[in-house]
């Protein structure tokens, strides 16, 4: 795993940002598996920045997001349809038919989730999949105990999630209880994981996906198992590394032609 200590979480969604439009300018048809949270936001503005003011263009893009809440559609301020909607997709040229987010009002679940599934491999499998995550290891919304293998299925959030998530809900609304989201062996697949974790909040997570053991009781952990995983943390997410010297000299030696533009 790389793990690439910034200094400031400016510069982690910077760097994510620019990782993903040197994909996306080598190569205009590449698959973004894309994140919702909190930690995303400032990327999609600097990739709808680059967007404006760069000519950066999505047209050929296709994205495919991690997750939806189950049984709110895209008015609900909670919705993830309506987060990259107003974060990123209504501000750039990516066509309307090739952005894909699992259909949380989907009368069958099951058949949504499996359409999901196949329509990740119709587009060719996912080029690079942004991450964020939890403070209890999920990403997407794998829940510990999640399988390592899981694919794209239904979950039950956790009360730590939803409470740290209920911040969208209308004041007396509770979050949905259920969502959809890929599972863990899809995220695996993907050819390329960057992980974004920002907040000394974040420290304990980070700690124990990069140095922690692998196990389905902390998902993101199962990272660690990915031939191409970056992880990018300021230095209060990092905090609590005890590689954290040898990861900024593994940055600092990086060869030229390693390095992403
Ligand atoms: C939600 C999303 C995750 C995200 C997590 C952390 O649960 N489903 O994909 O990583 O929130 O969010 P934040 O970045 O707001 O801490």
């Amino acid at each position: 795993m790389e793990v690439l200590i910034l200094p400031s979480g400016r510069e982690v969604c910077e760097q994510a940002a620019r990782i993903i439009a040197h994909l996306v300018g080598a190569r205009p048809g590449a698959v973004l598996g894309l994140a919702t949270g909190s930690t995303p936001r400032p990327i999609y503005a600097e990739l709808v920045r680059r967007h404006r003011e760069t000519g950066l263009s999505f047209r050929g893009v296709t994205t495919f997001n991690l997750d939806e809440y189950v049984g709110i559609d895209a008015t609900h301020p909670c919705s993830y349809r309506r987060y990259m909607a107003e974060a990123f997709f209504d501000h750039v040229d990516v066509p309307a038919a090739q952005v894909h987010l699992p259909n949380g009002m989907a009368a069958d679940i099951p058949g949504e989730c499996d359409a999901y599934e196949a329509a990740i491999g119709a587009a060719g499998g996912i080029d690079l999949q942004l991450l964020g995550i939890g403070r209890d290891g999920h990403i997407g919304f794998n829940e510990p105990s999640s399988s390592l293998g899981s694919r794209t299925r239904i979950k039950t959030l956790s009360a730590v999630t939803r409470a740290a998530n209920r911040g969208c809900a209308p004041a007396g609304e509770e979050l949905p209880g259920h969502v959809i989201t890929m599972g863990i062996g899809t995220i695996l697949e993907a050819r390329r994981c960057v992980l974004v974790a920002i907040g000394a909040h974040k420290a304990d997570a980070v700690v124990e996906t990069v140095e922690g053991p692998l196990r389905a009781f902390f998902p993101a952990s199962a990272l660690q198992l990915h031939p191409h995983a970056t992880l990018l943390v300021d230095e209060a997410a990092a905090g609590r590394l005890a590689l954290r010297d040898y990861y900024r000299s593994v940055a600092a030696a990086k060869p030229a032609w390693q390095r992403e533009d």
